[in-house]
């Protein structure tokens, strides 16, 4: 099977269980449900869960343990970016090449439906069958994206963001904002398949902790390269909108080259880091080129 087919496997996979823990339309109230599953069954990249499934790969985890930590983070991530889309904080009107959940609902249905995603994430990984034997995973799973996603993790980068709008930051002030909205949570895709075992060596979970902490600067690089120079078909999106609203960006900041040269930079260090590994990893390394080399937003 080649990696498309793969990922294409998981892709249905995350998305079956997605479609399972998502209570249905006609689940009253209806249109708090229509908005949950319209954002997040609305086609994604899927990248968290397949960063879970080729860390288990990699560390020869049964990809039946990781359905819950896959489906958790993908909530918590479609949750971050309902808010993200918000007229309070970036005020865009297209995600995935539909309009965004407070344009094709309202606001109050947008907010409602984010806020009812964290909870059905913790849920998902305190009552997913493949884990109920396993109630040590269970805490550290649960504690682990709790750490990613709070104010010192996904939210306090996305406040950060916010904060920074007009500001010129330097590459470091930067990179941490990029390290807590977006790094966090890919970083605990790749740990959450760590933490499925208990005998993974602390030499093994830091070259995986390298390898995604570049993979995540240079996954949102590429994200504000792609927001001025990818076209809606390819994104999705609204081009120019981190433009339009001053937001401190690689490019933006440094100019497009630097920019290019630092994506590139991280992509090296993050396959430097499982360099070493054996082709168990192959999956992991095709993930990182795909997210960082990628057209798509
Ligand atoms: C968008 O994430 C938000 C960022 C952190 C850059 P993705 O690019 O993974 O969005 P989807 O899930 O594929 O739509
Ligand atoms: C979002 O970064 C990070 C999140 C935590 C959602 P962006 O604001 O650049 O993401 P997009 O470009 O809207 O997807
Ligand atoms: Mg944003
Ligand atoms: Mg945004
Ligand atoms: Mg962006």
């Amino acid at each position: 099977m080649t990696f498309n087919d793969r990922v294409e496997a998981y892709i249905a996979r995350i998305e079956g269980v997605l479609d399972h823990y998502l209570p249905a339309e006609s689940v009253a109230p209806t249109i708090l449900h229509q908005a949950m599953r319209y954002s997040a069954l609305s086609g994604g990249k899927r990248i968290r869960p397949l960063l879970v499934y080729a860390s288990g790969e990699a560390l020869g985890v049964a990809p039946d343990m990781l359905d819950a930590p896959a489906v958790a983070i993908e909530l918590m991530h479609t949750f971050s970016l309902i808010h993200d889309d918000l007229p309070a904080m970036d005020n865009d009107d297209l995600r995935r090449g539909r309009p965004t959940a407070h344009r094709a609902f309202d606001e109050a249905t947008a907010i409602l439906a984010a806020d009812a995603m964290q909870p059905l994430a913790f849920e998902v990984l305190a009552t997913h069958p493949a884990l109920r034997d396993h109630p040590a995973i269970q805490v550290r799973l649960i504690a682990l994206l709790a750490d990613a996603c709070g104010s010192r993790g996904m939210t306090g980068g996305q406040s950060m963001d916010m904060t920074s709008e007009g500001k010129r930051l330097d590459p470091a002030e930067l990179e941490h904002i990029y390290r807590l909205k977006t790094g966090y949570l890919l970083r605990a895709s790749v740990l959450s398949a760590a933490y499925c075992r208990a005998d993974v060596p602390l030499a093994t979970l830091h070259a995986l902790e390298r390898f995604v902490d570049a993979l995540g600067l240079a996954f949102q690089v590429r994200d504000d390269i792609l927001d001025i120079e990818g076209t809606t078909a390819e994104t999705g999106k609204t081009g120019g909108s981190d433009l339009a609203s001053d937001k401190a960006t690689y490019p933006h900041l440094f100019g497009m080259a630097e920019a290019r040269a630092r994506a590139d930079e991280l992509l090296k260090q993050a396959m430097d880091a499982i360099a070493d590994a054996g082709p168990s990893y192959d999956g992991l390394r095709w993930a990182a080129r795909f997210i960082v080399l990628r057209q798509r937003a």
